[in-house]
């Protein structure tokens, strides 16, 4: 595992810009994961700039995001499709079609599972994933208890989790109680994981995952099982590992 602390959101988002980059360009057919959240906001930021400025072309790559929420439409704002479109999708060159989230309105959500998983291993696998982290450890919406050996999945949110989504709905009755997720097993898969923290709130998350124990009770300690991670913080997310500065 590689940790860099950054002094600043920014300075990590544009390090984790510069990860994706490389990535693109080291593949014919790269294969994307995406995250949502408030954390890679920054990340897609610096991509959607790079984009316009001519310095990077998403036009060979797909992708394939996390979690969905399940029961929203796509065209919801607060579904992890609008999200993308608005952050990421709609502002670069992404061939249509490319870009796959899951579908939370299936007929079948178990189809719908099985079916993003098939269309991953399709593609050849995911070259990058990137992650945020939720302040219980959870990855995509794998939350505490969730066995490592999980693949795409439909999840079901904990309290804490939905308390900590509901400033973007109007309360938390409104948030959805379910999400497709990719599993564990799915996100170890990738072949390079990239995991963005920051802010205080996240500093016992970041310590579970550096040097607790492996556990599904901290979904993010399986983390330290992959053998090519490296962890994007800033100061405060990083405040609580021993011997680590910016
Ligand atoms: C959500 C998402 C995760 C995300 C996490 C942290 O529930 N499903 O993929 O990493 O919460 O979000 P934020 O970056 O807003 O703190």
């Amino acid at each position: 595992m590689r940790i860099e602390v950054f002094a600043d959101y920014d300075q990590m988002s544009a390090a984790a810009a510069a990860l994706v980059e490389r990535a693109v360009s080291a593949a014919e057919r790269p294969v994307l994961g995406f995250a949502t959240g408030a954390t890679p906001i920054g990340l897609y930021r610096a991509l959607v700039a790079r984009h316009r400025a001519g310095a990077l072309s998403f036009s060979r790559a797909r992708s394939f995001n996390l979690d969905e929420y399940v029961g929203l439409p796509a065209s919801h704002p607060q579904s992890y499709r609008s999200y993308m479109r608005e952050n990421l999708f709609d502002a670069v060159d992404f061939a249509a079609g490319a870009c796959r989230v899951p579908d939370g309105q299936a007929d079948s959500l178990k189809a719908e599972c099985e079916a993003y998983e098939a269309q991953i291993a399709a593609a050849g696998g995911i070259d990058l994933q990137v992650l945020g982290i939720g302040t219980n450890g959870h990855i995509g919406f794998n939350e505490p208890g969730t066995p490592f050996g999980t693949l795409t999945h439909v999840a079901t949110l904990s309290e804490r989790t939905r308390q900590s989504n509901a400033v973007y709905f109007a309360g938390v009755e409104a948030v959805p109680k379910r999400a497709i997720s990719m599993g564990i097993r799915t996100i170890m898969n990738a072949r390079r994981l990239v995991l963005l923290a920051s802010g205080s709130s996240k500093a016992e998350a970041i310590r579970h995952t550096v040097s607790g124990p492996v556990t599904p009770e901290v979904p993010s300690s399986v983390l330290q099982l992959h053998p090519d991670l490296t962890l994007l913080l800033d100061r405060a997310a990083a405040a609580a590992l021993d011997g680590v500065s910016a």
